[in-house]
């Protein structure tokens, strides 16, 4: 079958990474059923014949007007979509979406008509917010790591900053590698417009954030990129788990050593 992704190599290396880290989810256990999603803003690699594309399904509401996102292009994950088979068919189980002029509503272009993620109100809201700040920042992550949604059970985690103290204390990569740390989100329902303004209010902040006992949400110049932040963090809860188990609480790294860290690698906190 005839793909968009045919002779267009880099627009299927990004939608190849979706895959890759679609995998790497459900490898970890964060991807039950059809759990997490994936958007990709895919603009820079849209050419006139993409543009000429017609549309394959109705035009659809997004939930919110998003003025930077006219003309934009996305790959998003398909509703109701498992990740572990997204890794193998990234095109039957996720699409193209071509937001209308509107920037309110949005067609499906290619390949299949896959109807789009239930969280894209979040997904589409915070891709608004990064073109309108001219971040290069192309892709949201939403999954559900086990260990650091568990952490939100507990009420000290909601405070802010105390898990990513927590986090960052625990091995010095945390730090580095998520360097503005884990913002978290008081419970909203799933996929609803509240949460979409939630998040994006709190990725002022913060790369990645916590929806309280749901799953976190990340954005990076690339899936990929989003992905490492999230697993750098659940590694701190692992290990913080795994001192927990062995019978002891952890030292973690003082403050003087963290601070020592961010002077070293020049970060932002
Ligand atoms: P979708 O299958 O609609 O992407 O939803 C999965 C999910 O994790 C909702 O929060
Ligand atoms: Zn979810």
């Amino acid at each position: 079958m005839n793909s968009i992704l045919t002779n267009r190599p880099l627009l299927a290396a990004e939608v190849n990474k979706v895959a890759e880290v679609a995998g790497y989810l459900w490898q970890k256990g964060w991807a039950e059923r059809n759990g997490g999603n994936i958007t990709v803003n895919i603009t820079e690699y849209v050419d006139e014949a993409i543009q000429a594309m017609p549309a394959i399904s109705e035009a659809k509401p997004i939930g919110a007007t998003l003025p930077h996102l006219k003309g934009c292009y996305f790959y998003c994950k398909g509703t109701n979509k498992r990740m572990r088979d997204l890794a193998r068919w990234p095109m039957a189980n996720g699409s193209v979406i071509r937001i209308l002029d509107d920037c309110a509503s949005y067609v499906i272009i290619a390949d299949q008509p896959v109807q789009p993620t239930s969280e894209l109100p979040s997904h589409l809201s915070v891709h608004n917010q990064l073109i309108a700040k001219g971040s290069p920042y192309k892709a949201s992550v939403h999954t559900h790591p086990i260990e650091l949604i568990a952490m939100t059970h507990c009420p000290k985690y909601l405070e802010k900053d105390v898990a990513t103290n927590l986090l960052w204390s625990m091995i010095p990569e945390t730090k580095a590698f998520c360097p503005r740390g884990l913002g978290i989100i008081p419970y909203k329902l799933p996929s609803s417009v509240e949460l979409a303004g939630a998040t994006m209010r709190e990725l002022e902040d913060y790369d990645v954030v916590m929806w309280e006992k749901h799953g976190v949400f990340a954005v990076d110049v690339d899936a990929m990129a989003a992905f490492d932040q999230i697993d750098v963090l659940n590694k701190s809860a692992l290990i913080y788990i795994a001192a927990k188990n062995m019978g002891f609480e952890p030292d973690g790294m003082s403050q003087l050593q963290m601070q020592e860290m961010s002077v070293a690698f020049n970060l932002p906190k």
